[in-house]
């Protein structure tokens, strides 16, 4: 009741928006007030980026209005909606690569001590409050392309924080996070919205919904579904406003039978990240890999995909040692990497749909170096269909899908290949919940089939669901290996940061 007595922060009324070939937006509402955090969901392609970046004035709306705190206004630029109070921390991570986390933080907003001349202490200062406040450990000093992802993602966060908006926008922060980070950083949005910040709350998760947020708007398609308080709506309810069906099962977990050895690790060890670990991943099942942020398993990923030097330890595939000294020998032997960071690793941006698709498999879709136009189409027909890929255009470049549709093209582009042992790292990370239920169905398959799957997940439902068997990984070592049979939250948690969880304590 009081609360709609109470000004809003931000209207948005009737927001429309075309790109070429695609309408992303019709006739957009959306409103903030203060002190809340206001969820909004939809599959990928939907166009809560696009509503959002319009907001932060990164793109232009073709029409519709804007109201901040009541007042008209046409935003311009980011450095508008700024100025305006607005702040974004972006799907994509934004940071110039080169530079440090504090001069990233402190981009745009440096302190002199005299005209021109930047004040370098108060800078790092801020940095490492503003990190301190989100209580992570970032070195501020090397160039950020040197963190992990998820590193990186805090320093953003760090950054759009350090504006000191009243309005804050997050788009997926917290896809790349574990959950001891997501629960510093949800503590740190209780905090903001006690002062009275609003918060716009972009996710897939349905989980953080009800932890976190007191609205929650829906588009599909471009267009408005609702929105609700977050205590009158059901999250079956939410799952089939955005997805237009109900999904009736979001881990389709089938049992497989272990079949023998893919890939046995021997005292791996690389100096200051990894150590002494060994274990044994097999056909036909898929094995788990937890840990908190930074305890090393993307980096034994890329260890045993050759992509980083190891100083001792043995891999054997498939029963025999293999030394392997790059990703190209890795593939050679049949292994396929998934990597946490699509935007460098993953895909070609300026290349087309089906040109990514196509990227890993040009000898099988070639014939004395001319390639099968025809096979390339099926098989990019064939992904995009397996994959829901939207829009399903296999010409149009791989920098226009919305976050969530460019992962499945990834995901796609490994899948093509067909190796026999494929390490996932964080598979369905930004994925909708209607196209997650279809990647672990085809996980699924892939096991049933006699593939050896491992996942690195940073999303404990989709470790617990979806693995026959979990490693727990903390601090470069391998601490626990637990079966499907016994695993809980909790007891994944107790052996990822090695505290005993207590009771009541994890969110749900
Ligand atoms: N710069 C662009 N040029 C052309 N089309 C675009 C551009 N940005 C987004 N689109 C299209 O607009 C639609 C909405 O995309 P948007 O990124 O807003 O989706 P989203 O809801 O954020 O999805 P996700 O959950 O995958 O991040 C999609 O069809 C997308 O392909
Ligand atoms: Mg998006």
């Amino acid at each position: 009741m009081l609360q709609t007595m109470v000004p809003l922060l931000l209207e948005m009324q009737g927001i429309t928006k075309n790109f070429p070939g695609v309408q992303a937006l019709t006739q957009v509402d959306f409103d903030l007030r203060p002190g809340e955090v206001h969820a909004l969901l939809g599959e990928n392609g939907a166009g809560k980026s696009t509503l959002m970046r319009i907001l932060f004035g990164v793109h232009q709306k073709d029409s519709g209005q804007i109201r901040v705190r009541s007042q008209d206004v046409s935003i311009r630029n980011p450095h508008h909606a700024q100025q305006l109070g607005i702040s974004m921390v972006h799907q994509e991570l934004n940071l110039v690569a080169s530079m440090n986390a504090a001069q990233n933080i402190s981009l745009g907003r440096e302190k002199h001590t005299l005209p021109g001349v930047i004040n370098w202490r108060a800078v790092y200062t801020e940095a490492q409050e503003q990190l301190a406040r989100l209580g992570v450990e970032v070195n501020t000093r090397v160039p950020v392309r040197y963190l992990s992802v998820a590193q990186q993602q805090m320093v953003e966060i760090a950054k759009a924080l350090s504006w000191k908006a009243e309005v804050l926008v997050m788009d997926e922060p917290t896809s790349a996070l574990t959950p001891h980070e997501i629960d510093q950083l949800f503590q740190l949005l209780k905090r903001l919205t006690a002062q009275g910040v609003g918060v716009v709350f972009i996710t897939h998760r349905m989980e953080e919904i009800s932890a976190l947020a007191d609205r929650v708007t829906v588009l599909r398609d471009g267009r408005k579904v609702g929105s609700w308080p977050v205590k009158e709506v059901g999250m079956n309810q939410l799952i089939q406003a955005m997805v237009g069906r109900s999904v009736s099962q979001l881990f389709p977990k089938v049992e497989t039978e272990r079949r023998e050895e893919a890939i046995r690790v021997e005292g791996l060890e690389r100096r200051g990240v990894l150590h002494n670990i060994s274990f044994t991943a097999y056909r036909g099942e898929i094995l788990g890999i937890a840990g908190l942020v930074g305890s090393g398993r993307t980096e034994l990923a890329r260890a045993i995909f050759g992509a980083d030097r190891i100083d001792k330890g043995t891999i054997y595939v498939n029963g025999k040692a293999t030394p392997i000294r790059s990703p190209k020998e890795a593939i050679r032997h049949g292994l396929a990497f998934l990597t946490e960071d699509r935007k460098t690793q993953g895909l070609v941006l300026a290349m087309t749909l089906e040109s990514n698709l196509a990227l890993t498999v040009y000898a099988r879709l070639s014939q004395l170096g001319v390639i099968h136009q025809s096979k390339r189409r099926q098989l990019a027909a064939d992904y995009i269909d397996r994959l829901q890929i939207r829009p399903p255009l296999p010409d149009r470049q791989a920098r226009y899908f919305s976050g969530g549709n460019q992962q499945k093209v990834v995901l796609g582009k490994w899948l093509a290949r067909e190796t026999d042992i494929l390490i996932f790292d964080e598979p369905t990370r930004g994925i909708d919940v209607g196209a997650k239920a279809e990647v672990h169905q085809l996980m699924n398959d892939l096991a049933a089939s006699g593939k050896c799957v491992m996942m690195i997940s940073s999303e404990l439902p989709e470790i617990l669901n979806m693995s026959d068997r979990i490693l727990v990984m903390r601090e470069g070592r391998l601490v626990a290996e637990v079966s499907r049979q016994e695993a809980t939250q909790e007891l994944v948690m107790e052996y990822a940061t090695g505290v005993r969880a207590p009771t009541g304590e994890m969110q749900q």
